[in-house]
């Protein structure tokens, strides 16, 4: 690595962001009209190209296999399903495992969040019907991971992160799914999960604008939601998409590119999530792609030591959700993610909120912790480190109550 780690505001270098509202040829973006079908698309381009990789548009057979539906489950209070999505026609073939509570005490369908896991469906709550992954996870053996698979030491391991028992009480469904069932968090030369159901006749490795890891994980999200809309459980137009950390990039993503998504939620998602690139604070970009070559596309390498030559920042990924209600967390001690830069994300995304007839993000100012900003672009820093906590869940909620209608 040539560079220190700035962890000091003052060594922050002076940088110039791109300007969402003005195209690559110089044109200033005229109306709504005009961002809706010429910068858009750009900005999307730009981030398929050089960031994220495109992910295929090819339709993907997926066959829906209901393994549980049970009420009364929580003590009562929710109704549990879980889901196979199979992939493709091969009976081995890559499969996403979604499980999902709804309220037990509403009537009709629900607004919902969406979110993948890190350790496997298992590890969000202490439920003993969630099936237990069999799927490859990365070492974890405080987690209950023994010799890269799940063991019954894990369940509930990160329960303090989904806030469940709560976001039923208010009304919502939850769904999750683990991110390694799309494609495990290991640099095989994407070998494995979904990319090879995708690949080209001939083809076996993604080409250098093609997706990675994230791409593939964003492209879960949509397949998901595919599956909420058609049961009746779930409102179909309101489901959030959210995730922390990687998965929190992941969900960035899949929002960008999936506007069916009603509510985009980012928790510290750091360097290739809401975070400002340029300012190179905490992780950078080539930290991120030596220790995690496999997160984005090859091209994407080309910006190591170079965040200054991206034709694009992060606050134009942010950007793409406009007009849709965007929420940005952050935490104070997690300075790896770069707090300030999530914020700058933020704002610099809310010109285009406000040429689309919205406000963007109301303050001018980074607000102190535990004080949210709830403008349609929102945001919070709670004290504490990396991690979603029961704090980020109330203000989750807070949030969807006002925007995602
Ligand atoms: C590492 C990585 C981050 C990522 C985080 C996580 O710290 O450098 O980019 O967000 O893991 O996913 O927890």
């Amino acid at each position: 690595m040539t560079t220190e780690t700035i962890y000091d505001e003052a060594l922050v270098p002076a940088y110039i962001l791109p300007d969402p509202l003005v195209g690559l040829d110089g044109a200033p973006v005229k109306d709504a009209h005009d961002w809706r079908e010429r910068r858009r698309p750009e900005i999307l381009r730009l981030f398929e190209q050089e960031v994220y990789g495109r992910t295929p548009t090819q339709a993907v057979s997926v066959r829906y296999e209901v393994t549980d539906n049970t009420p009364g489950a929580l003590g009562g209070m929710a109704i549990r399903k879980q889901v196979t999505l199979h992939f493709g026609e091969a009976t081995d073939g890559p499969a996403l495992h979604l499980l999902l509570y709804l309220p037990s005490h509403t009537s009709g369908p629900v607004p919902c969040f969406l979110g993948l896991n890190f350790s496997g469906n298992h590890t969000i709550h202490t439920d003993p019907a969630i099936h237990l992954s069999t799927a490859w996870m990365r070492p974890n053996p405080e987690g209950g991971v023994v010799e890269n698979r799940a063991t019954v030491a894990s369940r509930g391991f990160n329960a303090s992160r989904w806030a469940v028992e709560r976001i039923l009480e208010r009304g919502y469904g939850v769904a999750t799914a683990y991110c390694g069932d799309l494609d495990p968090d290991y640099d095989d030369g994407f070998q494995n999960g979904v990319h090879p159901l995708l690949y080209a006749p001939g083809q076996s490795r993604p080409a250098a604008d093609e997706w990675g890891t994230l791409g593939a994980w964003a492209w879960g999200l949509s397949r998901a939601l595919d599956y909420l809309e058609t049961d009746s459980g779930v409102e179909g137009g309101r489901v959030a998409v959210l995730g922390h950390s990687r998965l929190g990039k992941a969900a960035l993503w899949a929002g960008a590119q999936d506007e069916r998504f009603g509510l985009v939620i980012s928790n510290d998602s750091g360097c290739g999530g809401a975070a400002l690139a340029r300012r190179r604070f905490g992780e950078t970009v080539e930290r991120i792609n030596t220790t995690f070559p496999h997160w984005f596309c090859a091209n994407h390498q080309r910006y190591n030591g170079h965040e200054d030559a991206l034709p694009v920042d992060q606050h134009m990924l942010l950007a793409l959700v406009a007009p849709r209600p965007l929420y940005v967390a952050s935490a104070a001690e997690d300075l790896w993610a770069d707090p300030r830069g999530e914020f700058l994300g933020a704002q610099g995304a809310s010109p285009v909120y406000r040429l689309l007839g919205t406000d963007g993000l109301s303050a001018d100012e980074m607000p102190a912790i535990h004080q949210p900003v709830t403008s349609r672009v929102g945001y919070h820093i709670r004290a504490g480190g990396h991690d979603v906590t029961a704090y980020d869940w109330e203000c989750f909620l807070d949030f969807a109550d006002l925007y995602l209608l």
